[in-house]
Protein backbone atom coordinates (compact mmCIF):
# COMPACT_ATOMS: atom_id res chain seq x y z
CA UNK A 1 0.00 0.00 0.00
CA UNK A 2 1.01 4.00 -0.71
CA UNK A 3 -0.11 6.60 0.86
CA UNK A 4 -0.37 9.65 -1.77
CA UNK A 5 0.52 12.69 -0.61
CA UNK A 6 2.47 15.58 -0.88
CA UNK A 7 1.04 17.76 2.47
CA UNK A 8 -0.61 16.55 5.17
CA UNK A 9 -4.40 15.98 4.92
CA UNK A 10 -6.44 16.04 8.16
CA UNK A 11 -10.48 15.13 6.80
CA UNK A 12 -11.59 14.82 10.15
CA UNK A 13 -10.27 16.36 13.55
CA UNK A 14 -8.13 14.33 15.74
CA UNK A 15 -9.10 12.17 17.38
CA UNK A 16 -11.80 10.39 14.84
CA UNK A 17 -14.35 7.98 16.16
CA UNK A 18 -11.84 5.39 15.42
CA UNK A 19 -8.60 6.16 17.12
CA UNK A 20 -11.17 7.75 20.07
CA UNK A 21 -12.16 3.74 20.19
CA UNK A 22 -8.38 2.56 20.48
CA UNK A 23 -7.53 4.97 22.65
CA UNK A 24 -10.53 3.94 24.96
CA UNK A 25 -8.98 0.24 25.00
CA UNK A 26 -5.74 1.32 24.99
CA UNK A 27 -6.06 3.27 28.20
CA UNK A 28 -8.09 0.95 30.02
CA UNK A 29 -4.88 -1.90 29.35
CA UNK A 30 -1.91 -0.07 29.00
CA UNK A 31 0.32 1.08 31.89
CA UNK A 32 -0.51 4.63 32.48
CA UNK A 33 3.33 5.21 33.20
CA UNK A 34 3.33 6.15 29.34
CA UNK A 35 3.42 10.29 28.82
CA UNK A 36 1.60 10.36 25.10
CA UNK A 37 1.77 13.84 23.38
CA UNK A 38 -0.83 12.96 20.67
CA UNK A 39 -4.27 11.03 20.19
CA UNK A 40 -2.81 9.31 17.02
CA UNK A 41 -3.11 6.07 15.94
CA UNK A 42 -1.52 5.14 13.57
CA UNK A 43 -3.36 2.56 10.49
CA UNK A 44 -0.48 3.25 7.78
CA UNK A 45 3.27 4.34 7.44
CA UNK A 46 5.50 5.17 4.46
CA UNK A 47 8.03 7.71 4.13
CA UNK A 48 7.35 11.06 5.88
CA UNK A 49 4.13 10.30 6.23
CA UNK A 50 1.26 8.54 8.76
CA UNK A 51 -1.95 7.52 7.55
CA UNK A 52 -4.43 7.33 11.04
CA UNK A 53 -6.99 4.74 11.47
CA UNK A 54 -9.41 7.81 10.27
CA UNK A 55 -7.78 8.73 7.23
CA UNK A 56 -5.93 11.44 8.51
CA UNK A 57 -2.10 11.72 7.02
CA UNK A 58 0.25 13.58 9.22
CA UNK A 59 3.82 14.68 8.55
CA UNK A 60 6.09 13.11 10.63
CA UNK A 61 8.78 15.41 11.90
CA UNK A 62 9.31 13.42 15.04
CA UNK A 63 10.67 10.12 12.99
CA UNK A 64 9.24 7.97 16.29
CA UNK A 65 11.79 9.92 18.39
CA UNK A 66 14.30 9.98 15.93
CA UNK A 67 14.43 6.71 14.75
CA UNK A 68 13.32 6.31 10.83
CA UNK A 69 15.74 8.00 9.11
CA UNK A 70 15.72 6.66 6.71
CA UNK A 71 11.91 7.48 6.32
CA UNK A 72 9.00 4.88 7.40
CA UNK A 73 9.57 1.27 5.46
CA UNK A 74 12.02 2.50 3.37
CA UNK A 75 12.21 -0.13 0.32
CA UNK A 76 15.47 -1.49 1.07
CA UNK A 77 14.74 -2.39 4.98
CA UNK A 78 11.62 -3.95 3.77
CA UNK A 79 13.08 -5.87 1.33
CA UNK A 80 15.83 -6.76 3.28
CA UNK A 81 13.35 -7.68 5.89
CA UNK A 82 11.36 -10.08 3.80
CA UNK A 83 14.89 -11.85 2.18
CA UNK A 84 16.13 -12.78 5.59
CA UNK A 85 12.60 -14.06 7.22
CA UNK A 86 12.49 -16.95 3.89
CA UNK A 87 15.74 -18.00 4.99
CA UNK A 88 16.47 -17.71 8.99
CA UNK A 89 14.74 -16.51 12.27
CA UNK A 90 15.92 -16.70 15.98
CA UNK A 91 18.69 -18.97 16.97
CA UNK A 92 20.10 -17.20 19.88
CA UNK A 93 23.55 -15.58 19.79
CA UNK A 94 24.98 -16.51 23.69
CA UNK A 95 25.50 -20.34 22.29
CA UNK A 96 25.96 -20.01 18.32
CA UNK A 97 27.14 -17.58 15.84
CA UNK A 98 25.51 -15.30 13.87
CA UNK A 99 27.27 -14.53 10.79
CA UNK A 100 25.25 -11.68 9.73
CA UNK A 101 26.52 -9.71 13.67
CA UNK A 102 29.61 -10.04 12.33
CA UNK A 103 29.34 -8.71 8.67
CA UNK A 104 27.49 -5.54 10.63
CA UNK A 105 29.90 -5.43 13.07
CA UNK A 106 33.01 -5.68 10.96
CA UNK A 107 30.84 -2.61 9.22
CA UNK A 108 29.61 -0.44 11.82
CA UNK A 109 33.41 -0.98 14.12
CA UNK A 110 35.02 0.75 11.49
CA UNK A 111 32.73 3.46 10.98
CA UNK A 112 33.21 4.49 14.89
CA UNK A 113 35.85 7.40 14.80
CA UNK A 114 38.89 5.81 16.31
CA UNK A 115 41.51 3.99 14.86
CA UNK A 116 42.42 1.16 16.84
CA UNK A 117 41.00 -2.27 17.37
CA UNK A 118 37.02 -2.47 18.56
CA UNK A 119 34.48 -4.64 19.47
CA UNK A 120 30.28 -4.55 19.48
CA UNK A 121 28.16 -6.14 22.35
CA UNK A 122 24.24 -6.35 20.71
CA UNK A 123 21.33 -5.34 22.51
CA UNK A 124 17.74 -4.90 21.97
CA UNK A 125 17.54 -1.11 23.01
CA UNK A 126 19.19 1.73 24.23
CA UNK A 127 18.93 1.37 27.53
CA UNK A 128 20.24 -1.74 27.00
CA UNK A 129 23.15 -0.45 25.11
CA UNK A 130 24.02 1.53 28.21
CA UNK A 131 23.57 -1.35 30.64
CA UNK A 132 26.82 -3.02 28.44
CA UNK A 133 28.77 -0.45 28.24
CA UNK A 134 28.54 0.61 32.40
CA UNK A 135 28.81 -2.77 33.16
CA UNK A 136 31.98 -3.30 30.74
CA UNK A 137 33.52 0.38 32.54
CA UNK A 138 32.55 -0.64 35.65
CA UNK A 139 33.85 -4.53 35.30
CA UNK A 140 37.77 -2.94 33.95
CA UNK A 141 37.99 -0.62 36.45
CA UNK A 142 38.12 -2.54 40.21
CA UNK A 143 38.71 0.13 42.91
CA UNK A 144 37.21 2.86 40.90
CA UNK A 145 33.38 2.99 42.12
CA UNK A 146 32.21 6.55 39.87
CA UNK A 147 30.70 7.09 37.38
CA UNK A 148 30.08 10.68 36.03
CA UNK A 149 27.01 11.92 34.22
CA UNK A 150 25.65 15.36 33.61
CA UNK A 151 21.91 16.91 34.15
CA UNK A 152 19.37 16.56 32.44
CA UNK A 153 20.77 13.53 30.25
CA UNK A 154 18.93 11.19 29.61
CA UNK A 155 20.28 7.08 28.95
CA UNK A 156 17.32 4.96 29.72
CA UNK A 157 14.78 3.71 32.13
CA UNK A 158 16.67 0.60 33.36
CA UNK A 159 18.17 0.73 37.15
CA UNK A 160 21.68 1.11 35.60
CA UNK A 161 20.71 3.99 33.12
CA UNK A 162 18.28 5.12 34.86
CA UNK A 163 20.92 6.52 37.40
CA UNK A 164 22.07 8.57 35.19
CA UNK A 165 18.90 9.99 33.47
CA UNK A 166 18.19 13.24 35.45
CA UNK A 167 15.37 14.74 32.59
CA UNK A 168 12.71 14.92 35.13
CA UNK A 169 12.04 13.83 38.56
CA UNK A 170 9.47 11.61 37.79
CA UNK A 171 11.64 9.23 35.78
CA UNK A 172 13.71 8.90 39.45
CA UNK A 173 11.34 9.13 42.06
CA UNK A 174 10.37 6.42 44.24
CA UNK A 175 13.01 4.21 42.63
CA UNK A 176 15.99 4.94 44.28
CA UNK A 177 18.30 3.28 45.31
CA UNK A 178 19.55 2.95 41.78
CA UNK A 179 22.96 1.51 40.73
CA UNK A 180 25.17 3.13 43.14
CA UNK A 181 28.04 5.22 42.19
CA UNK A 182 26.57 8.09 39.89
CA UNK A 183 27.98 11.22 40.22
CA UNK A 184 25.64 14.25 38.61
CA UNK A 185 27.55 17.33 37.14
CA UNK A 186 25.35 20.40 35.64
CA UNK A 187 25.54 20.28 31.95
CA UNK A 188 26.94 23.71 30.31
CA UNK A 189 23.87 24.71 28.30
CA UNK A 190 25.02 28.14 27.25
CA UNK A 191 21.75 29.23 26.27
CA UNK A 192 20.22 28.59 30.05
CA UNK A 193 23.64 27.89 32.26
CA UNK A 194 23.31 25.99 35.41
CA UNK A 195 25.07 28.65 37.05
CA UNK A 196 22.90 31.82 36.72
CA UNK A 197 23.58 34.67 35.26
CA UNK A 198 26.25 33.14 33.17
CA UNK A 199 26.64 32.85 29.45
CA UNK A 200 28.69 31.45 26.38
CA UNK A 201 31.58 30.41 27.88
CA UNK A 202 31.76 31.50 31.48
CA UNK A 203 29.12 29.17 31.82
CA UNK A 204 31.52 26.17 30.00
CA UNK A 205 34.45 27.97 32.34
CA UNK A 206 31.88 27.62 35.64
CA UNK A 207 30.96 24.09 34.80
CA UNK A 208 34.70 22.92 34.63
CA UNK A 209 35.96 24.97 37.75
CA UNK A 210 32.74 22.98 39.43
CA UNK A 211 34.14 19.82 38.30
CA UNK A 212 38.19 20.16 39.15
CA UNK A 213 37.86 22.81 41.70
CA UNK A 214 34.85 20.90 43.83
CA UNK A 215 34.18 17.98 42.55
CA UNK A 216 37.45 16.17 42.64
CA UNK A 217 38.99 17.89 45.35
CA UNK A 218 35.89 17.56 47.83
CA UNK A 219 33.58 15.01 47.01
CA UNK A 220 35.12 12.16 44.92
CA UNK A 221 38.63 11.47 44.01
CA UNK A 222 39.61 11.31 40.44
CA UNK A 223 41.38 8.51 40.96
CA UNK A 224 38.41 6.35 41.84
CA UNK A 225 36.44 7.48 38.54
CA UNK A 226 35.89 4.64 36.49
CA UNK A 227 34.20 6.81 33.43
CA UNK A 228 31.65 9.10 32.24
CA UNK A 229 28.36 8.87 30.18
CA UNK A 230 27.39 12.11 27.81
CA UNK A 231 24.95 12.85 25.26
CA UNK A 232 27.21 15.14 22.32
CA UNK A 233 23.78 16.83 22.19
CA UNK A 234 21.67 16.47 24.62
CA UNK A 235 17.93 14.82 23.00
CA UNK A 236 15.37 14.20 25.52
CA UNK A 237 17.11 17.18 27.76
CA UNK A 238 16.33 19.80 25.26
CA UNK A 239 18.24 19.09 22.18
CA UNK A 240 21.11 21.56 23.38
CA UNK A 241 24.62 20.74 21.78
CA UNK A 242 27.66 20.60 24.55
CA UNK A 243 30.16 23.22 23.70
CA UNK A 244 33.54 21.88 21.75
CA UNK A 245 35.50 23.58 24.75
CA UNK A 246 33.63 21.26 27.11
CA UNK A 247 33.93 17.82 25.35
CA UNK A 248 37.72 18.59 24.52
CA UNK A 249 38.28 19.35 28.24
CA UNK A 250 36.43 16.37 29.30
CA UNK A 251 38.78 14.00 27.09
CA UNK A 252 41.78 15.91 28.62
CA UNK A 253 40.23 14.82 32.37
CA UNK A 254 39.34 10.88 31.05
CA UNK A 255 43.30 10.92 30.10
CA UNK A 256 44.89 12.63 33.23
CA UNK A 257 42.58 10.94 35.43
CA UNK A 258 42.01 7.81 33.70
CA UNK A 259 38.96 6.98 33.20
CA UNK A 260 37.06 6.13 30.03
CA UNK A 261 34.71 8.10 27.90
CA UNK A 262 30.98 6.84 27.07
CA UNK A 263 29.29 8.56 24.02
CA UNK A 264 25.51 8.06 24.16
CA UNK A 265 24.82 8.42 20.67
CA UNK A 266 21.50 6.49 20.98
CA UNK A 267 19.41 10.09 19.60
CA UNK A 268 22.25 11.99 17.75
CA UNK A 269 23.92 8.37 15.84
CA UNK A 270 23.07 7.17 12.26
CA UNK A 271 23.48 10.67 10.25
CA UNK A 272 20.80 12.17 12.51
CA UNK A 273 22.99 15.29 13.72
CA UNK A 274 24.84 15.77 10.05
CA UNK A 275 27.20 13.37 10.88
CA UNK A 276 27.35 9.68 10.81
CA UNK A 277 28.10 10.22 14.54
CA UNK A 278 27.50 13.46 16.57
CA UNK A 279 31.03 13.08 18.46
CA UNK A 280 33.03 13.49 14.85
CA UNK A 281 31.98 17.23 15.50
CA UNK A 282 34.14 17.07 18.46
CA UNK A 283 37.18 15.23 16.83
CA UNK A 284 36.89 12.73 20.15
CA UNK A 285 37.38 9.14 19.98
CA UNK A 286 34.98 7.55 22.07
CA UNK A 287 36.46 4.75 24.49
CA UNK A 288 32.60 3.80 24.14
CA UNK A 289 29.55 4.35 22.33
CA UNK A 290 26.04 3.80 22.70
CA UNK A 291 23.47 3.28 20.18
CA UNK A 292 20.03 2.00 19.11
CA UNK A 293 17.47 4.01 17.76
CA UNK A 294 17.67 4.48 13.92
CA UNK A 295 20.55 1.61 13.80
CA UNK A 296 17.39 -0.87 12.38
CA UNK A 297 14.79 1.98 11.92
CA UNK A 298 12.34 0.87 14.40
CA UNK A 299 13.07 -2.50 15.17
CA UNK A 300 14.96 -3.79 18.69
CA UNK A 301 18.26 -2.83 18.38
CA UNK A 302 20.95 -1.58 21.00
CA UNK A 303 24.83 -2.15 19.96
CA UNK A 304 27.54 -0.99 22.20
CA UNK A 305 30.59 -0.58 20.09
CA UNK A 306 34.04 -0.32 22.88
CA UNK A 307 37.36 -0.10 22.24
CA UNK A 308 38.29 -4.03 21.95
CA UNK A 309 40.06 -4.12 25.60
CA UNK A 310 36.71 -3.26 27.30
CA UNK A 311 34.78 -5.81 25.80
CA UNK A 312 37.26 -8.45 26.68
CA UNK A 313 35.84 -10.09 30.35
CA UNK A 314 34.66 -13.19 31.37
CA UNK A 315 31.74 -15.41 29.62
CA UNK A 316 28.52 -14.94 31.24
CA UNK A 317 29.88 -11.34 32.61
CA UNK A 318 27.12 -9.88 29.81
CA UNK A 319 24.77 -11.55 27.63
CA UNK A 320 21.48 -11.72 26.36
CA UNK A 321 19.20 -13.91 24.47
CA UNK A 322 17.73 -11.72 21.90
CA UNK A 323 20.19 -9.15 20.85
CA UNK A 324 20.36 -8.90 17.13
CA UNK A 325 18.54 -11.32 15.43
CA UNK A 326 18.87 -12.36 11.73
CA UNK A 327 15.90 -10.17 11.22
CA UNK A 328 16.97 -7.20 12.93
CA UNK A 329 20.47 -7.15 11.71
CA UNK A 330 19.50 -7.65 8.28
CA UNK A 331 17.27 -4.48 8.58
CA UNK A 332 20.28 -2.54 10.11
CA UNK A 333 22.78 -3.28 7.21
CA UNK A 334 20.01 -2.16 4.56
CA UNK A 335 19.98 1.19 7.13
CA UNK A 336 23.59 1.59 6.54
CA UNK A 337 23.21 1.09 2.60
CA UNK A 338 20.58 3.10 3.04
CA UNK A 339 22.84 6.18 4.76
CA UNK A 340 25.89 5.53 2.21
CA UNK A 341 23.77 5.33 -1.12
CA UNK A 342 21.75 8.24 -0.42
CA UNK A 343 24.31 10.65 1.54
CA UNK A 344 22.12 11.30 4.72
CA UNK A 345 24.80 12.72 6.84
CA UNK A 346 25.55 15.58 3.94
CA UNK A 347 21.47 16.04 3.42
CA UNK A 348 20.82 16.05 7.05
CA UNK A 349 23.62 18.55 7.35
CA UNK A 350 22.08 20.42 4.43
CA UNK A 351 18.99 20.54 5.27
CA UNK A 352 19.22 21.24 8.83
CA UNK A 353 21.18 24.80 8.30
CA UNK A 354 18.14 25.28 5.99
CA UNK A 355 15.65 24.65 8.36
CA UNK A 356 16.99 26.62 10.73
CA UNK A 357 17.76 29.70 9.00
CA UNK A 358 13.59 29.36 8.22
CA UNK A 359 12.89 29.11 11.60
CA UNK A 360 15.19 31.53 12.89
CA UNK A 361 12.74 33.83 10.64
CA UNK A 362 9.86 32.91 12.71
CA UNK A 363 11.93 34.36 15.52
CA UNK A 364 11.12 37.71 13.86
CA UNK A 365 7.31 37.11 14.10
CA UNK A 366 6.80 35.43 17.36
CA UNK A 367 8.98 36.75 20.09
CA UNK A 368 8.23 34.28 22.13
CA UNK A 369 10.70 31.69 20.30
CA UNK A 370 13.65 32.19 22.38
CA UNK A 371 16.22 30.19 20.85
CA UNK A 372 16.58 27.88 17.52
CA UNK A 373 19.45 25.34 17.36
CA UNK A 374 20.74 22.20 16.90
CA UNK A 375 22.60 20.33 14.20
CA UNK A 376 21.55 18.92 11.30
CA UNK A 377 18.27 17.92 11.34
CA UNK A 378 18.51 17.61 15.39
CA UNK A 379 16.68 20.91 16.44
CA UNK A 380 15.49 21.83 19.48
CA UNK A 381 13.25 25.51 19.66
CA UNK A 382 13.02 26.90 22.72
CA UNK A 383 9.85 29.25 23.50
CA UNK A 384 10.04 31.64 26.32
CA UNK A 385 8.13 33.72 28.90
CA UNK A 386 10.30 36.96 28.00
CA UNK A 387 13.99 36.97 26.08
CA UNK A 388 15.43 38.59 28.57
CA UNK A 389 14.95 36.46 31.19
CA UNK A 390 14.63 33.67 28.81
CA UNK A 391 12.25 31.73 31.37
CA UNK A 392 10.49 28.59 29.93
CA UNK A 393 6.98 28.71 28.64
CA UNK A 394 5.84 25.10 28.78
CA UNK A 395 2.21 26.06 28.32
CA UNK A 396 3.10 27.88 24.91
CA UNK A 397 5.48 24.58 23.45
CA UNK A 398 2.90 22.50 24.52
CA UNK A 399 -0.34 24.08 22.88
CA UNK A 400 2.32 24.71 20.07
CA UNK A 401 2.74 20.88 19.35
CA UNK A 402 -1.51 20.59 19.82
CA UNK A 403 -1.91 22.91 17.26
CA UNK A 404 0.55 21.67 14.67
CA UNK A 405 -0.91 18.00 15.16
CA UNK A 406 -4.26 19.22 14.42
CA UNK A 407 -2.87 20.73 11.42
CA UNK A 408 -1.06 17.33 10.26
CA UNK A 409 2.24 18.25 11.55
CA UNK A 410 3.75 15.41 14.47
CA UNK A 411 6.39 17.81 16.32
CA UNK A 412 7.63 15.91 19.76
CA UNK A 413 8.31 18.37 22.79
CA UNK A 414 11.66 18.15 24.70
CA UNK A 415 13.43 19.46 27.93
CA UNK A 416 11.30 22.33 29.84
CA UNK A 417 9.69 23.82 26.70
CA UNK A 418 11.86 23.26 23.53
CA UNK A 419 10.25 21.46 20.88
CA UNK A 420 12.12 18.59 19.25
CA UNK A 421 12.69 18.74 15.44
CA UNK A 422 13.75 15.10 13.82
CA UNK A 423 12.54 14.23 10.16
CA UNK A 424 13.47 11.63 8.38
CA UNK A 425 16.67 12.41 6.84
CA UNK A 426 14.77 11.49 3.69
CA UNK A 427 12.74 14.68 3.56
CA UNK A 428 12.71 17.87 1.01
CA UNK A 429 13.55 21.24 1.46
CA UNK A 430 9.60 21.64 0.44
CA UNK A 431 8.64 19.65 3.27
CA UNK A 432 10.49 21.77 5.43
CA UNK A 433 8.56 24.64 3.59
CA UNK A 434 5.50 23.38 4.41
CA UNK A 435 6.34 22.54 8.45
CA UNK A 436 7.40 25.94 9.18
CA UNK A 437 4.13 27.15 7.66
CA UNK A 438 2.16 25.10 9.72
CA UNK A 439 4.58 26.13 12.82
CA UNK A 440 3.79 29.76 11.98
CA UNK A 441 -0.16 28.88 11.78
CA UNK A 442 0.36 26.77 15.30
CA UNK A 443 2.04 29.42 17.29
CA UNK A 444 -0.24 32.24 15.64
CA UNK A 445 -3.31 30.37 17.27
CA UNK A 446 -1.58 28.92 20.50
CA UNK A 447 -0.63 32.35 21.43
CA UNK A 448 -3.95 34.10 20.51
C1 LIG B 1 20.50 9.49 24.47
C2 LIG B 1 19.60 8.34 24.85
N1 LIG B 1 20.13 7.29 25.50
C3 LIG B 1 19.38 6.22 25.84
C4 LIG B 1 18.03 6.19 25.54
C5 LIG B 1 17.22 4.98 25.92
O1 LIG B 1 16.82 4.32 24.78
P1 LIG B 1 15.58 3.28 24.82
O2 LIG B 1 14.35 4.11 24.98
O3 LIG B 1 15.66 2.57 23.52
O4 LIG B 1 15.83 2.38 25.98
C6 LIG B 1 17.45 7.26 24.86
C7 LIG B 1 16.02 7.24 24.55
O5 LIG B 1 15.40 8.21 24.21
C8 LIG B 1 18.25 8.37 24.52
O6 LIG B 1 17.74 9.42 23.88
Amino acid sequence: MTINASRPRIVIEPPGPKAREWIERDKKLLSTSLTRTAPLVPEETEYIWIKDVDGNIYMDFGSGIAVVNVGHRHPKVVKAIKEVVDELDHTNSCDFYNYLQVIYGERLTRLVPGNFHKRIFYGNSGTESVECALKAVRWHSPGKPYIIGFVPGFHGRTFGSVAFTTTKLTARRRFFPFMGGAVHVPFPNTYRCPFKGLEGDDCVEAVLSYMEDFLFKHVVPPDEVAGLIIEPILGAGGIVPAPERFMRELKRMSKDYGFYMIIDEVQTGFARTGKMFAIEYYGIEPDVMTLAKAGANGLPFGPCVARAELLEWDPDAHENTLGANPVVISAALAVLDVIEEEKLPERAAELGDYFMRRLRELMDKHEEIGDVRGKGLMIGVEFVKDRETKAPNKELRNKVIEEAFKRGLIILGSGTSALRIQPPLVIKKGHIDIAVEILDEAIKVAKS
